[in-house]
């Protein structure tokens, strides 16, 4: 590619329909670039100017693969890092290899190298790079390298989806759900969808205090018709890196679904957002249990009684055997400690369930009352309440993200040759 034929003029003309269509738009990822020279960080500024750049954040910092290295170290790594290097060729991989110790299994690099050495290119891609581009290097070149690996056709999508239904209705599941995907947003800084699957009831709207008039109903009704263009019109922003399709909440009409209707539209989000939270609502219904087999991650929301623990065990019994060779349900309690509420202890909540439990939290009848009314989540009426960590952890937990830090990441498991996880 470009590493081969440098001199090859950028060859970045879309046809304007494809492009209109957003057919190839780089979905909406959080790039970090780190650069040893200022040109270079200007050049990678200047490639968010390109219109298949639109949905993407990104940031440029100071030093090359080291200052990756000592920022990764301490902070979660973005969907795809662009490192400068300006180390002999001899160097990089070995140099390379430490961020991979802490960068996350989903995180891709671009390398921007200032050598143009067929071997180290063919050493780096073995090892997993995704590209190695030669600086001096145009915009349109690096925006080429970036649409191939995120827009092209056939490439994988990037939505990771993790659904959260609660064993009784009440549980908290959706309360979880967007506190959760907030916290992913604030503290992953990643792009976050809440679709609220609850069409007749859902609180989504009320719980980020949106009124959007359109959202996953309009999307599920167009059936066929529905793409990418069409679920960009219909999310609503509720905050930085948070996005979501609402339920409409009205009883005109009843809302039966085939098995399968969700799964378009599921499928198109996880093109274009790295991360999406699916507030399903409690009930056994064909569409309910098809989603659950078929997502990421499913994570049962309980209460600490004999009726949560009964139904959290058929739910976990039936979602195991659904999906056998996937993970396992995760589990949650919550309204832990109501005053006079004899409950049933975590531990032996978890063991007899059979799911591993990722996360308690406590009633407090003053802080979810408050945020619920105002429309806003927990971490916005109480900043400090450690309720808060409970959330960071749960959104750690369902990104496939270490929990505490300083431990090893998940990439640092991966020797050389495969260096970074590669993608189909
Ligand atoms: N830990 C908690 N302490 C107190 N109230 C809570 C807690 N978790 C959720 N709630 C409240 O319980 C009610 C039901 O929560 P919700 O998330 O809608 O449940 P579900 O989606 O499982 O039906 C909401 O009013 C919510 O504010
Ligand atoms: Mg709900």
């Amino acid at each position: 590619m470009s590493f081969l034929t440098p001199d090859q003029p950028a060859q970045n003309e879309e046809p304007a329909a494809e492009i209109a269509s957003g057919a190839r738009l780089v979905p909406r990822i959080t790039i970090q670039a780190f650069c040893e020279h200022s040109q270079t960080a200007q050049l990678v500024e200047s490639a968010l100017h390109d219109r298949r750049m639109s949905k993407v954040a990104l940031t440029t910092h100071n030093g090359g693969i080291d200052g990756a290295v000592e920022t990764y170290k301490a902070n979660p790594t973005p969907n795809l890092i662009v490192v400068e290097t300006t180390l002999p060729p001899d160097d990089i991989p070995e140099a390379l290899g430490r961020l991979a110790e802490v960068c996350d299994a989903s995180t891709r690099v671009i390398v921007l190298g200032h050598v143009n050495d067929v071997l180290l290119y063919r050493e780096l891609i073995r090892s997993g790079i995704s590209e190695y581009i030669v600086l001096p290097a145009t915009s349109a070149e690096i925006v080429t390298a970036i649409t191939d690996l995120y827009a092209a056709e056939g490439a994988a999508p990037i939505g990771r989806t993790v659904g959260f239904i609660s064993a009784k209705g009440g549980a908290g599941s959706s309360t979880i759900a967007h506190n959760v995907a907030w916290a992913i947003a604030t503290n992953l800084r990643q792009d976050c969808l809440i679709v609220d699957m609850d069409l007749p009831f859902g609180t989504a709207g009320l719980n980020f205090n949106q009124d959007p008039p359109h959202g996953l109903a309009d999307a599920v009704l167009a059936n066929q018709k529905v793409d990418q263009t069409m679920l960009d019109r219909l999310m609503s922003k509720a905050a930085n890196h948070i996005n979501l399709l609402t339920a409409p909440a009205t009883l005109d009409q009843t809302w039966d679904f085939e098995e399968r209707q969700f799964e378009q539209v599921i499928e198109i989000c996880q093109k274009s957002v790295p991360v999406i939270v699916l507030d399903i609502p409690h009930g056994w219904t064909a569409w309910t249990r098809q989603t659950l087999a078929s997502i990421d991650d499913v994570v049962i929301i309980a209460e600490p009684d004999l009726a949560n623990l009964r139904n959290a065990k058929n739910m976990a019994d039936a979602i195991k055997s659904m999906r056998p060779t996937d993970s396992a349900p995760k589990l949650v309690l919550n309204k832990l400690g109501i005053p006079r509420r004899p409950e049933i202890g975590a531990g032996e909540f978890a063991s007899s369930v059979e799911c591993e439990l990722i996360g308690q939290i406590g009633f407090d009848a003053a802080v979810f009352g408050t945020a619920a009314n105002n429309g806003q989540m927990i971490a916005e009426v109480a900043a400090n309440n450690k309720i808060n960590e409970v959330y960071r952890a749960i959104g750690m937990q369902v990104t496939g993200r270490q929990v505490s830090h300083g431990a090893a990441k998940p990439g640092s498991l991966l020797k050389l040759p495969a260096l970074f996880k590669k993608r189909a």
